[in-house]
């Protein structure tokens, strides 16, 4: 029997601080550490929705509206919003403590 389950049940918060090796020559966090914390975020969200491993099938455009500095502190937050067959929609947000959104739109 399929067991119900509220898309609130799913949500998931990570907190990160920046530190010099996750960023470039401008001493800013590079993207692609934004986007692995991304990937964990939504993956255990996601994980905590199935109840099963799973991967991370495509993900929507991302644009980045903030530089975030060394020292930054960065909160994501994810959460199931839609369920297919066998796929599922997860919607993130991040922002750091100054509360600076860090995307332009929202990213599923
Ligand atoms: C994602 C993946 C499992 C889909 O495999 P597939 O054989 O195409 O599976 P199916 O066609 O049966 O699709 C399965 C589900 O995935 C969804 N799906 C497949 N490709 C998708 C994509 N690019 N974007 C969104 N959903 C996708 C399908 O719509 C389907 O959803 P549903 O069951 O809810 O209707 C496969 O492409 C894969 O393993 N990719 C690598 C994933 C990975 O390693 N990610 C880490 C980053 S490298």
């Amino acid at each position: 029997m399929t067991e119900k389950k509220f898309a609130r049940e799913s949500l998931t918060t990570m907190t990160e601080m920046v530190f010099p090796n996750h960023t470039n020559g401008l001493n800013n966090l590079m993207g692609g550490w934004l986007m692995y914390w991304m990937d964990i975020v939504s993956a255990i969200a996601a994980q905590r929705h199935a109840n099963s491993i799973v991967v991370t099938a495509s993900v929507d455009n991302i644009s980045f509206s903030e530089p975030i500095k060394v020292g930054d502190v960065v909160t994501l937050r994810a959460q199931v919003t839609r369920a297919f067959n066998s796929s599922m929609e997860v919607y993130i947000e991040a922002w750091t403590d100054a509360g600076f959104q860090l995307f332009d739109g929202s990213v599923y």
